[in-house]
C-alpha cells in the first residue's frame, strides 16, 4: 500500500490515495463523520458518509483522538479548506485505537502541557514552532556551508570552563578526572579556525544557570563560527549576513506555520541591512536618557551588564536588530581582545534582537597575545594546566581572530514570535524541568 503525504494532496485531485497518520480531531452529525487526519506534513479533513457504508461509519465513530489510522479515499477539491482539498473516505484501518488522550481541545495550563511535552509536540502550534526551528537551523547550516566554513564539531565533555565557572555542570568522569558539560565550543573553535581558516561548530551547550526567565534554558543549541585573521567588525558583518539569511528562509519556507502562529510578519519583513552598530558608551548614554525620560526604571551605570529591560529599550529604539560593541573588559570572558587605546573596553559584540527578544548573538575578537592570556587565566582563577593546549594556539602561529555564538532557541522564539524559549526545542531542559 503506497502512502501519500498530506502536503502533496493538492496535486492529486480526482485520485484515490492512502494516507497514514493520527486522528487530530473528530466531529459527527447524523449522516457524516469528519475526521481531521494529521500525518506530520499537514492536516486534512476526511469525510465519511453513512449511506455509503454503515460499517465504515461505525468504525469512524468509534475511534478516539490520536488513534493511529490508515485512510483510503478520493481527493476532492474544497475551496473552504486551508489546503484546498478534502478526502471522501472509502476505507479505514485502525492501527491502534487511542482513548482518553490527555491533551483535549480545551485549554490546559503550561505546566500540564510541559509534563506532556512528548504528546504536546503533536499540536498544531507546537508543530509550527518546531518547523520554524528546523528552517532556522537549515538556513544557518546553508549560510556557513555556502560561505567557505568547515563544520568542525567540538566536544561536550570538557576539562575546563569557557564562560565562567559559576554556570558549569560537573560530571563524574571515571572517578579520577572531573569533566564539565560544555558551555561553548569556542576555545576549540579557535583551534579549528587555525586549521581551516573558517570553521563552525553546531551543537548542544549547557549552562547551570539558576535563571527562570523566558530566555534561559540549561541546555540549548548554539552555532559558533570562528574566523582566522578576522576582527570584531568582521563578526558584525557575518552576524548580520546570518540573520538576514535566516529571516529570508523563514519567510519563504514557513508561511503556513507563521500564519498558524499568528506572527506579525511585517515585523520580520522589515529586517534589512544595515543593522545599527552602537558603541557601549553610546548605549549607556541612551539608557541614561531613557531613565531620565521615565522610560526605564533603573539608571544604568557605565560598567554594568544589560538587563532584559535595557536590551529591549535599545532594540526598540531601532525596530531592527542592534549590535553593541566595546563592552567593559571587566564583565567579559577571560579570552577577549581589548581595545589597545582603551584597555578598559573589550572587542566584544552582542546582537540584540527586536521585539524584546534580547541578546541572540554574543562574541568578538580573541586575545592573540600569549602573555596577556596567561595573566587573564590567572586573574580569572582558571586552572592553568587545563588551558595549556589553548595557549599553544598563541605559541604556534597566533593570529588575530574572532567568532561568535548564536542561540538557536532565542532566534527561533523571535522568528516564531512566541513568548518563551521553552517551546522552541522539542524537549526543553530548565531549572525546574528535566522531564519528560
Ligand atoms: O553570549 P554567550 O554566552 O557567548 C558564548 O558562549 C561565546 N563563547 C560564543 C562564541 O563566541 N563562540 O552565548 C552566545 C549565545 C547568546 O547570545 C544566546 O543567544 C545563547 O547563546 N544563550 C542561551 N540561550 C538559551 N539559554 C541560555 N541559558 C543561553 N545562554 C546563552
Ligand atoms: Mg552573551
Amino acid at each position: 500500500m503506497k502512502q501519500t503525504y498530506i502536503q502533496d494532496l493538492k496535486g492529486r485531485i480526482g485520485e484515490t490515495v492512502t494516507l497514514k497518520g493520527w486522528l487530530y480531531n473528530k466531529r459527527s452529525s447524523g449522516k457524516l463523520v469528519f475526521l481531521q487526519l494529521r500525518d506530520g506534513t499537514g492536516i486534512v479533513q476526511c469525510v465519511v458518509f453513512r449511506p455509503n457504508s454503515e460499517e465504515l461509519f461505525e468504525a469512524a465513530n468509534s475511534i478516539g483522538q490520536e488513534s493511529s489510522i490508515i485512510i483510503t479515499g478520493a481527493v476532492k477539491e474544497d475551496t473552504r479548506s486551508s489546503i484546498g482539498v478534502e478526502l471522501d473516505v472509502t476505507g479505514l484501518e485502525v492501527v491502534q485505537n487511542s482513548h482518553d488522550y490527555p491533551i483535549t481541545p480545551k485549554e490546559h495550563g503550561t505546566e500540564f502541557l510541559m509534563d506532556n511535552r512528548h504528546l504536546w509536540i503533536r499540536s498544531r502550534k507546537q508543530h509550527a514552532v518546531l518547523k520554524v526551528r528546523h528552517s532556522v537551523i537549515k538556513a544557518t547550516r546553508d549560510f556557513f556551508d555556502d560561505n567557505g566554513f568547515t563544520l568542525a564539531d567540538t566536544p561536550i565533555f570538557t576539562p575546563a570552563a569557557c564562560e565562567g565557572t559559576t554556570t558549569l555542570f560537573e560530571v563524574d568522569y571515571f572517578g579520577d578526572d572531573k569533566a564539565y558539560l560544555t558551555q561553548s565550543g569556542q576555545l576549540y573553535n579557535e583551534a579549528t579556525a587555525a586549521a581551516f581558516g573558517k570553521s563552525y561548530a553546531f551543537g548542544p551547550t549547557f549552562r547551570a544557570e539558576k535563571s527562570k526567565t523566558r530566555r534561559h534554558l540549561t541546555e540549548f543549541w548554539m552555532v559558533e563560527p570562528e574566523v582566522a585573521f578576522a576582527t570584531y567588525e568582521d563578526m558584525m558583518d557575518l552576524g548580520e549576513g546570518l540573520i538576514l539569511a535566516i529571516v529570508e528562509r523563514v519567510l519563504n519556507d514557513r508561511q503556513e506555520e507563521l500564519k498558524i502562529l499568528e506572527r506579525d510578519i511585517a515585523k520580520l519583513e522589515a529586517i534589512s541591512s544595515p543593522f545599527p552598530r552602537l558603541h557601549y558608551d553610546d548605549a549607556v548614554k541612551m539608557l541614561k536618557e531613557g531613565h531620565a525620560a521615565g522610560e526605564l526604571e533603573n539608571d544604568f551605570e557605565w560598567g554594568g551588564d544589560f538587563g532584559a529591560p535595557d536590551e529591549t529599550y535599545l532594540s526598540n529604539r531601532h525596530g531592527k536588530p542592534v549590535f553593541v560593541h566595546h563592552f567593559p573588559t571587566a564583565i567579559k570572558g577571560f579570552y577577549f581582545e581589548v581595545d589597545k587605546d582603551r584597555p578598559e573596553t573589550a572587542l566584544g559584540i552582542d546582537l540584540l534582537a527586536p521585539e524584546g527578544y534580547g541578546e541572540i548573538i554574543g562574541g568578538g575578537e580573541r586575545a592573540a597575545s600569549l602573555e596577556y592570556l596567561e595573566s587573564q587565566i590567572e586573574a580569572h582563577g582558571l586552572p592553568r594546566e587545563s588551558f595549556e593546549w589553548y595557549l599553544d594556539l598563541r605559541r604556534f602561529g597566533s593570529v588575530p581572530h574572532a567568532g561568535f555564538g548564536m542561540g538557536i532557541e532565542r532566534c527561533t522564539a523571535w522568528m516564531a514570535g512566541i513568548e518563551h524559549v521553552r517551546e522552541t526545542i522539542p524537549f526543553p531542559r530548565m531549572l525546574y524541568r528535566l522531564k519528560p
